[in-house]
């Protein structure tokens, strides 16, 4: 195994690649409200923003009347990331296209104020490194979002019972294991929430991070 195949999840990104045409049609779309409340959670107005796995820009509908400093839509797929920028480019200030893993973000230590992750979280294939590399990247006081906009079983047996092999691993743990092993990097949690219905939770990093992280 090549060390490029360590820092960036091929096969994944395979998969992505071969659903990207057609997901729009495939999954079902989170409704204005609800995208515009997850969004208006944080202030994102003249912020660096980081949405990993922003798949075509899910996201983006309910951030063109906002004026992030920059938007960093990152995405192992390709195909998704080229529907996105067909879709989005000049209409979002701020965008940028970035194909990147979220084990191994090729961006500053401290240079992100918020990082969404939605729909994402369960295809890390290693959560607390990836969680590491977002902690590296956010700066003191940053913001983290990771939301699904429906449950945790909803998303297991989805994922549990996919035809692509890889994805059925890919099983989101309870909120509170998330917020435990969130803690337990240094993250702060002020909100979880895991219903049957919405699974969110709301990290920061504190002001100031401790010399032991
Ligand atoms: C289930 S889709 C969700 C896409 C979008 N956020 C949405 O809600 O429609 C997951 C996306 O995350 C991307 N992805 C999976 N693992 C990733 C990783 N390690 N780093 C970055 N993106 C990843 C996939 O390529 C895919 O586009």
């Amino acid at each position: 195994m090549s060390l490029d195949d360590l820092e960036f999840d091929h096969a994944r990104a395979a998969v992505f690649d071969s659903l990207a045409d057609g997901w729009d049609e495939r999954v079902a779309r989170p409704s204005t409200e609800a995208l515009s409340q997850l969004i208006d959670l944080i202030e994102i107005n003249g912020k660096v923003v980081l949405d990993i796995g922003s798949g075509t820009g899910v996201l983006l509908s309910a951030v063109t009347s906002k004026s992030p400093a920059k938007w960093i839509a990152c995405d192992l797929s390709q195909r998704m990331l080229e529907i996105l920028r067909e879709r989005y480019e000049g209409k979002i200030a701020g965008l940028e296209i970035l194909k990147a893993d979220a084990h191994c973000l090729p961006l500053c230590d401290d240079s992100i104020d918020v990082v969404l992750c939605n729909g994402v979280y369960p295809h890390f294939r290693d959560k607390r490194r990836a969680l590491l590399e977002i902690r590296r990247v956010l700066r003191p006081s940053g913001a983290l979002i990771i939301n699904h906009f429906v449950g945790r079983d909803t998303v297991n047996r989805i994922h549990g019972s996919s035809q692509n092999e890889v994805l059925r691993v890919d099983l989101l743990p309870p909120a509170c294991e998330l917020v435990e092993l969130l803690r337990s990097i240094g993250f702060v949690v002020p909100s979880q929430t895991d219903t049957s219905d919405l699974y969110r939770v709301v990290a920061s990093l504190p002001s100031e991070e401790l010399d032991q992280w």
